[in-house]
């Protein structure tokens, strides 16, 4: 791969954060046009590249500085580093700092006519998820076992697809949950998004854009509060 000296931006291309990151951007006065066939979008006015990838895909990138920042939720980034400890593989990359968008939770469910008392109500029962790291900390504080399903998505299917018995996923709305029959019953973990950056961060240049890029966004937030 040849070493770029553009900033690499990765943002997520389609979902709950896709949209508030682009306009976090612009905000910050970083001028761009998204063509929906590229992974890639080039700024016409800074040295910037933004990716669009998978939300998933964000941390992995950061930590193996393929890109230099991320925006991404503080559930997948910390689901990421919790695998990363597992496989023994270094998380290279350092939280910049929080954002006022993207809040969710992340929260077991169960269908409608399930009767749950409090989280021993699992014990021994499949769940389906997307973030098997999270759930196992949660569990395993909780000195709960069970069998997990990893699912990438459509958990919300799960129990009434006969997959599983329930569920722990993100709820924003809740309508999700509610389309699906199921109720929520613990809050696992709260999240919003954050901007992340490579600890391996390369030029000085680059540093200095994203210094930049980072007053800016104090200023975007801080006028909003
Ligand atoms: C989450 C979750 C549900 C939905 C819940 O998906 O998996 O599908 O949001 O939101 P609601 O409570 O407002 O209905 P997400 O947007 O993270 O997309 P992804 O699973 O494709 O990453
Ligand atoms: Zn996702
Ligand atoms: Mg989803």
């Amino acid at each position: 791969m040849s070493e770029s000296n553009r900033l690499r931006i990765a943002i997520q291309k389609s979902g709950r954060l896709s949209e508030e990151s682009m306009k976090l951007l612009r905000s910050c006065g970083v001028k761009f046009n998204i063509n929906e066939q590229r992974l890639i979008a080039h700024s016409d006015n800074l040295p910037i590249d933004l990716l669009r990838v998978r939300d998933d895909d964000i941390p992995g990138l950061v930590m193996d500085s393929v890109v230099d920042l991320g925006i991404i939720g503080e559930n997948v980034l910390e689901e990421e580093q919790i695998e990363r400890e597992r496989l023994d593989k270094p998380s290279r990359c350092i939280k910049l700092r929080g954002l006022d968008f993207g809040t969710c939770r992340l929260s077991l469910a169960v269908p409608n006519e399930f009767s749950y008392e409090n989280a021993q109500s699992l014990e021994g029962l499949r769940i389906a998820t997307s973030y098997p790291n999270l759930l196992r900390r949660y569990m395993k504080k909780k000195g709960i076992t069970y069998t997990d399903c990893m699912l990438k998505g459509s958990v919300e299917v799960a129990p009434r697809a006969g997959l599983a018995d329930g569920i722990c996923d993100l709820v924003s709305t809740g309508a999700t949950l509610e389309a699906n029959g199921l109720y929520e019953t613990e809050v696992i973990y709260r999240s919003s998004a954050c901007i992340i950056q490579s600890t391996q961060t390369q030029t000085p240049e680059k540093q200095a854009l994203i210094d930049k890029i980072l007053s800016r966004i104090n200023g975007v937030v801080r006028a909003k509060e």
